[in-house]
Parts: C-alpha cells; structure tokens; sequence
C-alpha cells in the first residue's frame, strides 16, 4: 500500500484556512485535522494557550507547548494515518512555529526548527498551501471576533508572521504553494483541489 500525503494550509488567523482544510480533506477523501488540538491532548495545551486570560505564559513555554501538541498529533494522528494509506490536510503544522514563535516572538529559529524536527521525528509537510490574504483586510476580520491570546496582539507581531510566510515560501518553492486567498470560496476550493493534485501527482478517483 502506498502511503498517503501530508498537507497543512497556513496563513494569518480569518485567511479562510478551516474552510478549505475540509473542503480538501473532503474532496481528497483524506483527514482533516490541525495544530493546535487536532488531538483530545493536544486540545487542553490548545485550551491553556489560546485563553486571553494566561497573559503571563512564556514565549518559549508557548514553543515547547506548540511542540508537545505537535509530537502527540503527529504519533497518534498524522504517521498512523499515513501509513494506513490516507492523506492528511492540517491546518497548521510545525511552519507555524517558524512564523509565530519565530518571526512573531523572535524566538530563535535555527532552535525553534531543530527541537521541532525533533517533536516531528522530521516529518516535515509533503506540500504547504499558504493562504495569501493581504494584512489590512484580515486585521478589519478580526476587529469582529472576540480575541484569543494571540488575536490580541498588536500589527507588528502580524506583519512579522506574514513576512514570515512569505519568506519560507520563497525559501522552498517545491514545498510551498501560495494561493490568492481573495476570490469568493467555491472558486478558491476548486484552485486549491486542481492546483494540489497537479503538484502532488495525485489522481481523483
Ligand atoms: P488557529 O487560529 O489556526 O486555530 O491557531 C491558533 C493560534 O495558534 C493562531 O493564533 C496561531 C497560533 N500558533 C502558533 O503560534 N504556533 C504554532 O505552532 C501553531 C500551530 C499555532
């Protein structure tokens, strides 16, 4: 049995990311999943670290946690479901730590990438979808959510992450696609699906 492909959608918080995470997962018959809490342990680290109120918890504590939820999702989620021949779409994966922990709380990320391809075992996303949605109209989005801890920060810390992005996208274009994240849902589904089966060699059935 061939394995399946491991995919993660990134990109800023209200780019559309959980939307096409099912609409691929769904169209690919893989699973849908994601970082943090795609698993019943990693959603109290997810609980503990999204809480607006735990204002006093630590940049690198933040990190290991992101980590720890990445270990245990990947060994009881991703690999098993891999091996057993299915594909993965993830929303998120361990490049959201290069660009939040990293690029957003410049946390180092030379570490930040060593103790996550350990929390891995190297297991790196086989293609990232990165959402490209332009940084003045996701911050209008968020002014109507109520705000987790990381909604709450300031623009820099965005700009940061979105420079981020863009950087490891460059950095590794056979990884990462980038995607216009502004046409209207259906239209951005069908790009997605096409523009992923043709990178990854997969043929519906
Ligand atoms: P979500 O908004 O995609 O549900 O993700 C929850 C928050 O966690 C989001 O603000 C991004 C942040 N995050 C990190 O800071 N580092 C990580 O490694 C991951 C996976 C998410």
């Amino acid at each position: 049995m061939t394995t399946g492909r491991y995919i993660a959608f990134e990109g800023l918080e209200g780019c559309g990311k959980s939307t096409h995470v099912t609409r691929l997962a769904d169209a690919l018959g893989g699973v849908a999943t994601r970082e943090p809490g795609g698993t019943e342990i990693g959603a109290s680290l997810r609980t503990a670290m999204l809480d607006a109120s735990n204002t006093m918890l630590s940049p690198r504590a933040e990190a290991l946690m992101m980590a720890a939820d990445r270990a245990q999702h990947l060994d009881e989620l991703v690999l098993p479901t891999l091996r057993a021949g299915k594909h993965v779409v993830s929303d998120r994966s361990a490049f959201s730590s290069l660009a939040y922990q990293g690029y957003g709380r410049m946390l180092d990320i030379d570490e930040l990438n060593r103790f996550n391809n350990w929390a891995i075992a190297g297991n790196w996303p086989d293609l990232v979808v990165f959402i490209d949605v332009p940084l003045e109209q996701l911050l209008e989005r968020l002014k109507k959510r109520e705000l987790d801890r990381f909604e709450r920060e300031d623009r820099a810390f965005f700009k940061r992450i979105f420079t981020g992005f863009h950087t490891m996208a460059a950095a590794d274009p056979n990884r990462w696609l980038i995607v216009d994240g502004t046409p209207p849902k259906d239209e951005l589904a069908a790009t997605i699906l096409t523009q992923v089966c043709e990178r990854l060699q997969i043929t519906l059935s």
